[in-house]
């Protein structure tokens, strides 16, 4: 059995498929019955195991070192994740840890979470810095990100993420933001360490204001931009967005109406992070309804970071969206392939088992595609396919 392309409510479910590729592109995929003669220098039996593209994690932070179960005790004990946050700790916290890591070290302890996807059949990964937020820290954390697509069979993106929060050392967000602007990015878009501009538009991030000059700098540079919108309260950052045009909005829990139809308008992807909303216990569910009636596409990530979402497995992810969120099983597959690589900007690439596409696969020893999202803490993957091998 195989997942093609599928749409809006269909896996495009195949039964006796074949996908067949040549020099890592799909060459075929579809029912065995309709392939063309093809002479095969290798024939895998999958046995009646479940095929579908490799998953696609499209937001993650997963590059930093240190640990965070301390704060998390906090939150347990009745602080939130904003109070932490406010008295130097949080992403402040993890800066400070990630600074002072070597790149060896940076590398290793992303490493062990890499390897943690990818047993889990994802086969790209997006991961971003933003644990720097220092010209030599930033490149420090993209360059190793950069890294890990060099030691692993996998499809890397990153992206900048400069505009995470205010460094400790800065009392002045906007100086830090006309820095970002003027001495940053150039260098990272000059030395293409970044794929995409990411930023945190948030209360404890920065203004819709500040993030406006990030996404216009990024522009100038001709980056793509994605945002942190409407995670903790509702600043428009879905609406803003759009306006420029992002890959994806990600996390969208307080987004409005408004937000949403530009959303839609632009052809955004919204990014739901269930990890987040799980681990710091929030109770403000994104609007998934109206993300649905207005036609937005849905992605699913897990937002691996040692603060709101140390979470590798991106299986558990879609339990959560559905759990949670109440999104489908069907909702929930595509987030995690067709959306997630749209979020990317990958859609010609990757995401869907199509003609032309790289052919990299997960392979599942499961009955029906509802498992994947059902079992918790599962991991029925039988083996992955990266650029055809
Ligand atoms: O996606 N929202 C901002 N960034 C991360 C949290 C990072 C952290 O706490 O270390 C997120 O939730
Ligand atoms: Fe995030």
């Amino acid at each position: 059995m195989a997942t093609t392309a599928g749409d809006a409510d269909s896996l495009g479910e195949v039964a006796d498929g074949l996908v067949a590729s040549r020099a890592g592109r799909i060459v075929f995929a579809g029912p065995v019955k309709a392939a063309p003669a093809l002479e095969a220098a290798k024939v895998v039996d999958c046995a009646g195991r479940w095929i579908t593209p490799g998953l696609v994690d499209c937001h993650t932070h997963l590059v930093y070192a240190g640990d965070r179960s301390h704060e998390f005790e906090l939150r347990l004990a009745g602080t939130s994740y904003e109070e932490i946050a406010r008295a130097g700790g949080g992403i402040a916290f993890t800066v400070g840890r990630t600074r002072a890591a070597s790149d060896a070290e940076l590398r290793a302890a992303s490493l062990r979470r890499l390897d943690a996807m990818l047993a889990a059949g994802v086969t790209t990964v997006e991961i971003k810095s933003g644990y720097g937020l220092s010209l030599d820290a930033e490149i420090k954390q993209l360059r190793v990100a950069r890294s890990l697509g060099e030691l692993r069979r996998v499809n890397v993106r990153v992206s900048f993420l400069g505009a995470h929060t205010r460094p400790p050392e800065c009392a002045d967000a906007d100086a830090y933001i006309d820095a970002l602007c003027s001495e940053m990015l150039p260098v990272v878009a000059g030395q293409r360490l970044a794929d995409a501009v990411d930023a945190f538009c948030e209360s404890i991030g920065f203004t819709p204001a500040q993030t406006r000059r990030v996404f216009s700098a990024a522009a100038a540079h001709g980056l793509p931009v994605k945002l942190h919108a409407d995670q903790l309260s509702n600043l428009g950052g879905g609406a803003l967005a759009a306006e420029f045009g992002a890959l994806s909005a990600d996390h969208l829990e307080y987004a409005d109406e408004s937000s949403i139809a530009a959303l839609a308008r632009a052809g955004c992807v919204a990014v739901m992070l269930p990890g987040a909303f799980y681990f710091t216990r929030q109770t403000q569910r994104p609007p998934i309804d109206r993300l649905r009636a207005h036609g937005v596409p849905m992605a699913i990530a897990t937002d691996c970071n040692p603060g709101t979402s140390p979470l590798t497995s991106p299986l558990l992810a879609l339990n959560m969206a559905a759990t949670l969120f109440r999104m489908t099983v069907c909702e929930c597959l595509l987030g995690v392939t067709r959306h997630a690589a749209r979020a990317l900007g990958l859609a010609d690439e990757l995401g869907t088992l199509e003609v032309g596409k790289a052919c990299d696969l997960a392979i599942w020893d499961i009955e029906r595609p509802a498992e994947l999202v059902c079992a918790i803490g599962a991991n029925p993957l039988h083996a992955r396919v990266w650029r055809g091998e």
